[in-house]
Parts: C-alpha cells; structure tokens; sequence
C-alpha cells in the first residue's frame, strides 16, 4: 500500500465525475503530466459513475500503469497494487490468519484457563478459540486492504483507495475467481471471522479499481471481463503522442520534440519491425536529446540512441540498412508534427515558412 500524503488535501474523482466535473479531474490528471486519451478517460469517467471495475487492455508501455498511478497522485489518493506473476496466492492479495499468533494467543489462554475452576475452563477456552479469528489476527492483502480502507472512508468521509490490479494477464485462472466476488459484490467473505466479511456493498463508495493487461500470458476468463468496463490504449496520435513528450520533457525545444518523434514515427513506420517503438520509447529518446543537448542527428549520433528504442538484434540490423532514410526523415517536414509545434512555437513557424519560400511554396 501506497499512502496518501496527509499534508495534502484529498479529491474524490468519483464525486467530479459524478457532479459533471470531468475536466476538472482530466486537468488534475494533466497536473502530473500523464496526459490521457479522450476516449480512455471517457470510459474511465462512465467507471467512476457507475462504479464497475476499470480493464485497459493495450501493448506494452502504452500508459496503462501510469494511468492508476497518475490518478493516485493527482488525488493524493492511498494505492494498493496487485502486480501479476505466476504463482501470485489468494491469500497473498486477499487475506491470511496470522497462524502464530494465533498460537500464541492460545497458548496464554491455555494457562490462564489452568488456573481457573475446573467448572469455568471449558467456556473460558470455547471464548478464547472464539477470538482466535478477531481482527487483530487477520492479515490482509493489497485487495483485503483496499476493501477494508474504502469501507473505513466512508466513516471518515475521505475518498477511497486506488486499487490497481496490475498485468492481470499474469493472475492465472484461480486468482481471477478469487477476485470475482469482490469485483461484483464489494465483499470479501471470510470464513470463521468474527464479523464475516470485509468491504463495502455501495458502488459509489467502492475502492476505485483499475485492472491493466498486456494481453499476452493468460487469455482473461469470461466472467472476470464481464465485472469491467474496457477500453483500449491505442497507439496515440502523433498530436496526442506531441502532448505526452511535452509533458513528460517539459523543457524540450521544438527541434527535439521534432527530432525525438520524426525518427520513432519513422522506426514505426519500417517493414519487418516487429517489436514497434511505444510512448515510453518515444519519452525516454526525448529525454536523451533534452539532457544532451541534441538537436540534429548524424550517422554516428543516431547509432548511439538506437538503445532506447531498437530491443533485438535483427531490428538492429534492420535500422542500420535504413540510416539514410531515418536521418531524411527527420530533416524533413512532417505536415502534422511541425503544424502542430508551430501553432505553440513562432520561432518554429517562420523557420518553416522560410523553408517554404525557399521551395517555392513546397516544404
Ligand atoms: N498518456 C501518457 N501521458 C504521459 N506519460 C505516458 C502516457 N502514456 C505512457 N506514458 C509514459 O510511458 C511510460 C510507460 O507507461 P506504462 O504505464 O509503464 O506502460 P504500460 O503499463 O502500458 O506498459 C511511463 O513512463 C509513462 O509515464
Ligand atoms: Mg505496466
């Protein structure tokens, strides 16, 4: 569990979304400088009203577990998070009894009930086997926890937890069904608790889940998709993908935000390129060229920031065949990207539009 920063003051994006102040919450998203997807952040809007669980589905490092965490941080909300792997228990994410202490509770009954009355010890040691499953011994996981802590929000009039379920591709069959009930129901069950349960019926009072896959290990069941409402991280628009490369290099120039998405739109656009370049490529070379200063490439200087975004050999290979045609391209006036920095950057629209004179009209 993540918690929240008690010096900051908390929103609850479930009452923004529910009072028609979804800009609101996509502006605080924008705060931390995730920038959503129209579309995504719609879907995550009908989530919160009517509080079903949240699946995004989508490739690699296409923003999916930055979304939860950027939500968690505009909020300043607590975060519990399930990462999957193989071999991920139940007990591990939902609850557990605290077996030894348990025994050793009984253990100091048993000598208490030793210096009772023979007549009292048998009630005495039926309230102390009673007790053994109190809360004090139960230990709960990130989704007990996230139950738990938005059932005890409620009282204090906090908003709830961030549950992110994390690469539930990777849960396997077992831990999907675990999940189910308290998906549905906002329960966990627990037999021989003194209270039953833990968690919270009421949907607008539920943690805020969001479940992420790849897609790739585990097909998810039927049942499970069925608790969500899904969406689809696409690859983002090259305006889109200019908006996240500001926001996470707020101190890129033009020519490196140029520079930085010229080249990755090219790499994507290669034949034979299996394993294509995501944002968090596209961030990370912009990141590079902001530290280094770089604001034009050659053969030798391309080469070398081939590791951010070339992750096998045959595709390194393949982009060394094709150096000419990357360094042509990122020279080379790209109608959506340099329209869109020139209507945030003067100095970048009259160096185009002097481009433009100079081919007589023709960029
Ligand atoms: N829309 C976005 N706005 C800002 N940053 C983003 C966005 N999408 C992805 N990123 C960044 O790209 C990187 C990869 O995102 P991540 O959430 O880890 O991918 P995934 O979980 O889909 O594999 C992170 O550094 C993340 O902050
Ligand atoms: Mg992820």
């Amino acid at each position: 569990m993540i918690p929240h920063d008690p010096n900051r003051s908390q929103v609850d994006p479930r009452h923004l979304a529910t009072t028609g102040r979804e800009r609101e919450l996509y502006e605080l998203l924008c705060g931390t400088g995730y920038v959503p997807g129209k579309e995504v952040f719609g879907d995550f809007c009908e989530s919160l009203k009517s509080g079903r669980v949240w699946l995004i589905s989508g490739t690699r490092g296409s923003g999916k577990t930055a979304f939860p965490e950027a939500l968690a941080q505009a909020c300043n909300l607590t975060m519990c998070v399930v990462s999957g792997r193989d071999g991920l228990k139940q007990e591990e994410i939902l609850y557990d009894w605290d077996r030894e202490e348990q025994e050793v509770w009984m253990r100091e009954n048993l000598s208490v009930a030793k210096g009772l009355p023979v007549s009292e010890q048998p009630e005495f040691l039926e309230k102390a086997r009673r007790m053994k499953w109190q809360r004090q011994f139960l230990i709960l996981g990130e989704v007990g926890l996230a139950y738990d802590l938005a059932a005890k929000a409620v009282k204090s009039k906090t908003p709830p937890p961030v549950l992110l379920l994390d690469e539930s591709d990777k849960f396997g069959a077992s831990i999907e069904d675990s999940l189910l009930m308290p998906l549905e129901r906002g329960l966990i069950y627990i037999p021989r608790y003194e209270a039953g349960r833990i968690g919270i019926t009421e949907r607008e009072s539920r943690p805020i889940v969001i479940t992420t896959s790849n897609d790739l290990r585990h097909k998810l069941s039927g049942p499970f998709i069925s608790r969500h409402i899904y969406s689809r991280f696409a690859n983002p628009t090259l305006e889109k993908e200019l908006e996240i490369l500001l926001a996470r290099n707020p101190d890129a120039s033009s020519a490196q935000l140029a520079l930085a998405i010229k080249l990755l739109d090219a790499v994507r656009g290669i034949a034979g390129m299996e394993d294509h370049p995501s944002i968090r490529e596209s961030i990370d070379v912009a990141g590079a060229f902001v530290r280094d200063a770089v604001e034009s490439l050659d053969d030798d200087s391309l080469t070398r920031y081939f590791c951010y975004f070339v992750k096998t050999g045959e595709a390194r290979e393949l982009l060394s065949l094709q150096l000419d045609y990357l360094l042509a391209m990122t020279n080379a006036f790209h109608p959506v990207i340099d329209t869109w920095l020139a209507d945030r950057d003067a100095l970048w629209a009259s160096r185009w539009l002097r481009l433009a004179g100079q081919t007589g009209g023709r960029w």
